[in-house]
């Protein structure tokens, strides 16, 4: 079966926050938005077939907790990680990022340190600080254009105070698919202090050619007893607004800990579109994402050689894994809001700043391709356009 991936879907109108903030907030609707991570095509039919039985149904009372949904995910990990897990391991929430607030709350008390490898997605730094814990920040290093963790600064920063580290795996904002090796020194380092892992793995079906994900919580029985695993169907199928993610928890303890989070404010499961398109993405969405894979990576490969031949002294770093990529712009010797103005107001396309992930890619941009490729086409040469009005 095939897939189209290029026609282009508009989503005008439809509650976008990816299209409504540059038309709306920002007075700039002709932007190409390339920013927030949702991809501007259509679900997988089996997905959005089996939402269409749904709704034609017509009742939406409240739902129940279906089976069949947990062993959906419990075949999707099988299936692709080679990760055996249990229907009972797992929790619903919300989204991850509702998770991962549970997770701060649950595994740490106010003033404990919790680590984040910066730069990293914005809301790992608002759960820690939300919560009054301390952020305690272990920086990735950049080194001939690849980012890598830094063990010896991990273990510096790691006192009798840090109880949790937050994991980003694979990485946003640059698309790092961690190898075994780098999780296994990772995986010592918190055995050796006691750390309880969140390893956030939304992006861990999206990895392309040559990469492997490796859940973390895979790497031996002590590694799975102090790992919390958030996964959900939402960045791989595109499924984001309808609000359904789990947490994937072998120990005990730290299930019912998460699990209390939730209990406290009265939320017990996602509704009932969330479920069945969870469950018709990991039972029917297997050929969809890979067809969905090599039009990434190609459009990642595009991205590259356009950036490499024609947008001197722009950089792009083709990510291993995600929709998303970083361009660095230092080159270009812009001020910040320079940077800014010149991809939104210049350029008309419309990045997320690369300050939002931490101070480690300012003058940076996160850029998202899953759109088309004539849509990037068309975001790279009004790049190359405004490239030209500088000089
Ligand atoms: C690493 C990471 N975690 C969580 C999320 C968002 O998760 P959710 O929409 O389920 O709250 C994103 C979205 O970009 C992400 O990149």
């Amino acid at each position: 079966m095939t897939f189209d991936f290029d026609t282009i879907l508009d989503r005008r109108g439809t509650g976008s926050v990816k299209w409504d903030i540059p038309a709306m907030k920002l007075g700039a609707p002709e932007a190409i938005p390339m920013w927030v991570a949702d991809m501007d095509f259509a679900a997988p039919p089996a997905v959005r077939e089996a939402l269409a039985r749904r709704v034609s149904h017509g009742a939406f009372g409240y739902p129940s907790d279906p089976v069949s949904v947990r062993e959906a995910a419990v075949d999707w990990q099988k299936t692709r990680f080679g990760w055996e897990i249990r229907p009972e391991w797992l929790s619903y929430a919300p989204g991850i990022v509702p998770a991962l607030y549970a997770c701060v709350r649950a595994f740490s008390r106010p003033g404990d340190g919790v680590i984040i490898q910066t730069p990293v997605y914005p809301p790992f730094f608002s759960a820690v600080e939300a919560s009054g814990r301390w952020l305690v920040r272990n920086s990735l290093r950049f080194e001939s254009g690849r980012w890598t963790m830094d063990f010896d600064d991990l273990r510096r920063r790691i006192d009798d105070r840090i109880k949790l580290i937050i994991l980003c795996s694979p990485h946003n904002p640059m698309g790092r698919v961690w190898t075994e090796e780098e999780l296994r020194r990772l995986a010592e380092i918190c055995l050796e202090r006691n750390l309880v892992v969140v390893a956030d793995e939304i992006h861990g079906d999206l990895v392309f050619r040559g990469h492997r994900h490796m859940p973390f919580a895979t790497l031996g029985p002590e590694v799975t007893a102090r790992t919390v695993t958030l996964i959900a169907p939402s960045k791989t199928f595109n499924v984001a607004g309808l609000a359904a993610s789990l947490a994937v928890i072998e120990n005990r303890v730290l299930r019912e800990g998460f699990r209390k989070e939730f209990a406290d404010i009265g939320w017990e499961l996602p509704n009932i579109f969330g479920l069945v398109a969870m469950e018709a993405a990991y039972r029917g969405g297997g050929s969809w994402l890979e067809a969905l894979l090599e039009y990434l990576e190609a459009g990642a490969d595009l991205l590259q050689r356009f950036f490499d031949e024609r947008l001197r002294p722009l950089r792009f770093y083709k990510p291993e894994g995600t929709y998303l990529g970083l361009v660095d712009g230092r080159g270009l010797g812009l001020s910040p809001a320079g940077w800014n103005d010149f991809l939104l107001r210049k350029a008309r396309v419309y990045l997320n700043d690369g300050a939002m992930f931490g101070t480690e890619t300012e003058g940076f941009a996160r850029l998202n391709f899953a759109c088309p490729h004539s849509v990037l086409r068309e975001a790279l040469e009004r790049i190359e356009r405004a490239l030209g009005g500088l000089r």
